[in-house]
């Protein structure tokens, strides 16, 4: 159970595949009005039951020619309530009401300006561009073009590549765009997207932090009453946020499990003792469980094996430590709004069993307290600042549940785990004092176990080498190599060389996802 959305205005984002309607459903939210992202099989009835004040066609992939192309109940069209098509969204609006979509054109890609059409009275030609100069550059990705507008609707601004490049129609509430408002790319994108929202639909703009936390304390209070509730502490942003919430919400009707593997980063359970015990005061149990963990990884090496000892090991400790406390009925879950966005594209292929710890097994008879479901993440970011929480788990990097156990490529063993943790923790350092860290998605030190040949003093040493992995990425899907600027890697270098024992060579990852995974294992 999530927040009670029934009575927030409310924004429809139908999606007709890749990642343009999450960026529209963030954009939206940015504007402080809740949105959702809807499959577009979604009929015009249930459009209509879920009372939105606007809706929203996404772009896509696909042309509106192409066999099989995702297209919208016609239906929903005719329901009254304000729409904005962009892209792929003006095509299925154009296609629809009787307009012309045609690919004769040469398609446009990257920036262009945007003429608005004129105007005898010199005012701008549609309430969208109130806010904009009358010229403006935008970003275009498409091939299709709109080359006749549906009977009725009005051409209000054109490219040099796309002669309708906006239209709308007043009577019916219906306005479209061909290029891309979400963007950062498009200059006034953001205040053309809130024209939309504020003027056309007359939405309030009432989704601040805030309210969603207001919201959160008071959906957690309503599904919990005086029971008891635990909380999974994983050291990350999303169970902290979650359990901070939960602790406005109820106070010590809440115990926080962490169960510290040995295999996280330095500082990790500490941060996480003085934040919930310290800051908070929560109840904590702190379950000390490294040598299970390093103990059913022994002589381990293949990646799929690990992270499935790690994650049954995982379960066994929390199962334990959840007995131990008897009689909780909830359980928080940090689930997350993408995690259940019914989308339009296929899930992608699954390379690796991400056994995220902490997805514990059904069979606990827990009944689940979402409280983060209806978030993005940066939201959740937000979230967790406003609660107070320290900037440090708000903004911590992505971790992967097994920990350093899958940044040891080979078996583990507590002295690796030593070196790899040493090393990292020198990469979080320097990526931090360069300004980077927040920047990045990932950065951090792989431990291949292989030794390499060196010298140090007069001495011939065969030791380890650390392998740096720095990345930038949206979403994890895919990933490209962060170019580290030299002073930092020279610094990376020769501080790791230095300081930790066992290691005396450094090298760095060039490798983008796909073809690599971010991860070594
Ligand atoms: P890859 O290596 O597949 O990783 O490019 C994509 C993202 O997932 C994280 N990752 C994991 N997360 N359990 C997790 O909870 C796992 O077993 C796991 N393996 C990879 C990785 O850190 C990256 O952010």
């Amino acid at each position: 159970m999530g927040i009670d959305t029934s009575e927030l205005d409310k924004v429809l984002v139908v999606d007709f595949g890749a990642q343009y309607a999450q960026l529209i459903a963030r954009r939206v939210r940015e504007a402080h009005v809740y949105s959702e992202i809807v499959p577009h099989t979604i009929t015009a009835a249930q459009v209509a039951a879920r009372r939105p004040a606007a809706v929203i066609l996404s772009g896509g992939p696909k042309s509106v020619h192409q066999e099989g192309a995702p297209l919208p109940d016609p239906a929903i069209l005719e329901l009254g309530v304000p729409t904005l098509g962009i892209c792929y969204g003006i095509q299925v609006i154009a296609q629809q009401l009787g307009g012309v979509v045609d690919r004769s054109g040469r398609g446009e890609y990257g920036r262009t300006t945007l003429s608005l059409a004129s105007d005898p009275a010199g005012s701008p030609p549609s309430v969208l561009f109130d806010r904009v100069p009358p010229a403006f550059d935008v970003w275009m990705s498409h091939f299709d073009a709109v080359v006749e507008a549906p009977p009725g609707a009005r051409v209000t601004a054109s490219t040099p590549g796309a002669p309708v490049a906006a239209f709308e129609d007043q009577r019916r509430g219906i306005y479209a765009v061909q290029f891309h408002p979400e963007v950062a790319h498009t200059d006034g994108g953001q205040q053309m997207l809130e024209s939309f929202l504020y003027e056309v639909a007359g939405c309030r703009p009432t989704w601040t932090t805030t309210s969603v936390i207001d919201a959160s304390v008071e959906a957690v209070r309503a599904q919990v009453r005086k029971e008891r509730i635990i909380c999974g502490l994983s050291g990350g942003v999303d169970s902290a946020v979650a359990a901070a919430l939960v602790h406005k919400a109820v106070g010590d009707q809440l115990t926080c499990v962490f169960v510290d593997t040995g295999l996280l980063r330095a500082g990790e359970a500490q941060q996480v003792e003085a934040t919930f015990r310290g800051q908070f005061d929560i109840d904590l149990v702190h379950v000390k469980a490294a040598e299970r963990f390093l103990g059913g990884l022994n002589d381990i090496a293949d990646p799929e094996r690990k992270r499935k000892i790690i994650g049954e090991t995982f379960i066994r400790v929390f199962e334990e430590a959840a007995a131990d406390l008897g009689d909780a009925r909830f359980l928080v879950q940090g689930t997350l709004y993408p995690d259940i966005i019914e989308s339009g594209t296929e899930d992608a292929a699954r390379i690796k069993s991400h056994h995220n710890v902490g997805g514990l097994p059904e069979d606990m008879h827990f009944e689940l307290v979402e409280p983060l479901r209806n978030l993005f993440k940066d939201e959740v970011r937000a979230v967790g600042e406003e609660l107070g929480l320290p900037g440090e788990i708000v903004w911590r990097q992505p971790f992967p549940g097994p920990g350093l156990a899958v940044r040891i490529v080979g078996t583990v063993t507590a002295e690796r785990v030593e070196i790899l943790r040493a090393a990292d923790a020198i990469v979080t350092e320097e990526i931090r004092r360069a300004g980077l860290y927040r920047q990045l998605w990932q950065s951090f030190a792989v431990l291949p176990v292989v030794r390499t040949v060196g010298v140090q003093g007069d001495e011939r040493t065969y030791a380890h080498p650390v392998v740096i992995r720095a990345v930038t990425s949206d979403d994890a899907m895919t990933a490209d190599w962060a170019r580290l600027p030299y002073d930092l890697l020279e610094r990376l270098s020769s501080r790791i060389v230095n300081e930790v024992p066992g290691v005396n060579r450094v090298a760095l990852d060039i490798t983008s996802k796909p073809p690599g995974t971010i991860e070594w294992e």
